[in-house]
């Protein structure tokens, strides 16, 4: 099994299957050579970014309703207008390589009719004038979410946002500061060709400009970590509240390897077994000694109180939907009032422990937000660097679009 756009067809259709997409396409890139990974890796999470869109085409030129169109006939036709539209693939080769990977002959026809079809008359997507249907169906965003953002933001700020969300995302890694400098880090990483650039915020963060740094020697050898700058300022913020913390969420260790490396003393826990093994693998990687148990943090086994507790909490991920298309398409605000309820419940447990409690999601939908602290006393929290992220009363959010990050939303609560 080596044909790319193949591999991409199976792939989707893990992930409709429910698989997580960066996990679905870690086992397929190995089925295709090299220099097809890159070239796969678009067709996936493009198609997963625009599926809304492609699927607005393929009901505008087919006779059938979407529903009545077999999964895998669909995941090869959103495939197909995706190379035609989106990518630089001869139109030619798009409609005859995907035409190809069907077997019968009439599904051929049904797909072949259709890949014409746009090629000859294309699909007139709505228009900003019906602002729902623009960024629904033209931007690809679930309505649900599309009608929040423009009751929230207005039109230009939705569709700055779903642009945003709907593009690759920027890549960060956290310098370990411990091992390297970022100047030495930078400078070896250049001898693999992979460039960076500073972050202003902060002294731990690089910005990749070039390059892939997921399968580098100074990674293996724990000189860095590939983390979010907007997950590093959690990091940030932590350390400048207290020298002790624990962090009940912790795995796969993201956040406490970092307050370690800064000096603080972590003690780390989490729900998932399995997780807490890749945590320990983290921290074992960046050279950091954390003491670790598995515990439900709404039933927290500790006595006492620690001076700081990170309440990194489980959520819908509608933050980082660049990363993990598929997100959108299952989230629904039934859901999120469902994680709401979980997320009350760790604060509500974990509370009496802490002196204070910084709650961070890489969310920000109000159920999370907002709704998830009703009640609960707060307090202000300073940014780590001025003007970087949006103040709503003792809130913080960052502005993904503007900041170039992940969607995430910070607090910090004491006891009454
Ligand atoms: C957002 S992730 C944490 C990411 C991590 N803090 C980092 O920076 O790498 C949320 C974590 O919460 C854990 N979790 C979910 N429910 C939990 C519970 N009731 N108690 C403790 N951990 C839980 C999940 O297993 C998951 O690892």
């Amino acid at each position: 099994m080596t044909d790319p756009r193949f591999v991409a067809l199976k792939a989707l259709m893990d992930v409709e299957a429910g698989g997580n997409s960066s996990q679905v396409l870690d086992i397929y890139l190995k089925k295709v050579k090299p220099r097809d990974r890159g070239f796969v890796t678009e067709m996936v999470m493009g198609v997963l970014r625009w599926r809304g869109r492609l699927d607005y085409a393929v009901a505008y030129l087919s006779n059938k309703r979407l529903e009545k169109i077999e999964p895998y006939v669909l995941n090869a036709l959103r495939l197909g207008i995706y190379q035609i539209e989106k990518m630089r693939v001869a139109d030619h080769a798009a409609v005859k390589e995907t035409v190809k990977l069907l077997a019968a002959p009439w599904k051929r026809a049904f797909v072949n009719g259709i890949l014409r079809a746009f090629l000859r008359e294309g699909v007139r997507y709505p228009g900003r004038e019906d602002p729902l249907m623009y960024l629904t169906h033209t931007l690809s965003t679930p309505e649900w979410k599309a009608l929040r953002w423009l009751e929230e933001f207005g039109l230009e700020r939705a569709e700055a946002l779903a642009l945003y969300y709907n593009s690759p995302p920027p890549l960060y890694i956290r310098v370990n500061r411990r091992k390297t400098s970022p100047a030495q880090l930078s400078r070896r990483l250049e001898r693999e060709g992979i460039k960076t650039k500073a972050c202003p915020e902060s002294p731990f963060c690089l910005k990749i400009v070039q390059g892939n740094p997921r399968e580098t020697s100074a990674l293996r050898e724990g000189f860095y970590y590939i983390q979010d700058r907007a997950s590093q300022l959690a990091g940030l913020m932590a350390s400048g509240l207290a020298k002790r913390v624990w962090d009940p969420c912790s795995a796969p260790g993201g956040k406490a390897s970092h307050m370690a490396e800064m000096g603080l003393e972590v003690i780390s826990s989490d729900i998932s077994l399995p997780r807490l093994k890749l945590t320990l693998g983290n921290f074992k990687r960046l050279g950091l000694r954390i003491r670790v148990f598995v515990a439900d943090g709404r039933k927290p086994p500790v006595r006492g109180e620690f001076p700081l507790i990170l309440l990194d909490a489980p959520c819908s991920s509608m933050g980082i939907i660049h990363r993990a298309p598929e997100v959108k398409w299952r989230t629904t605000p039934r859901g999120l009032s469902q994680l709401s309820k979980l997320q009350r419940e760790l604060v509500k447990a974990l509370l009496p422990h802490g002196q204070k409690l910084l709650y961070v999601v890489c969310t920000q939908e109000k159920e999370e937000t907002e709704g998830t602290l009703e009640g609960f006393p707060t307090l202000p929290l300073s940014p780590p660097a001025e003007g970087i992220l949006e103040k709503r009363g003792n809130f913080l959010f960052t502005q993904p679009e503007i900041l170039q990050s992940d969607g995430m939303f910070y607090a910090l609560l004491t006891q009454e």
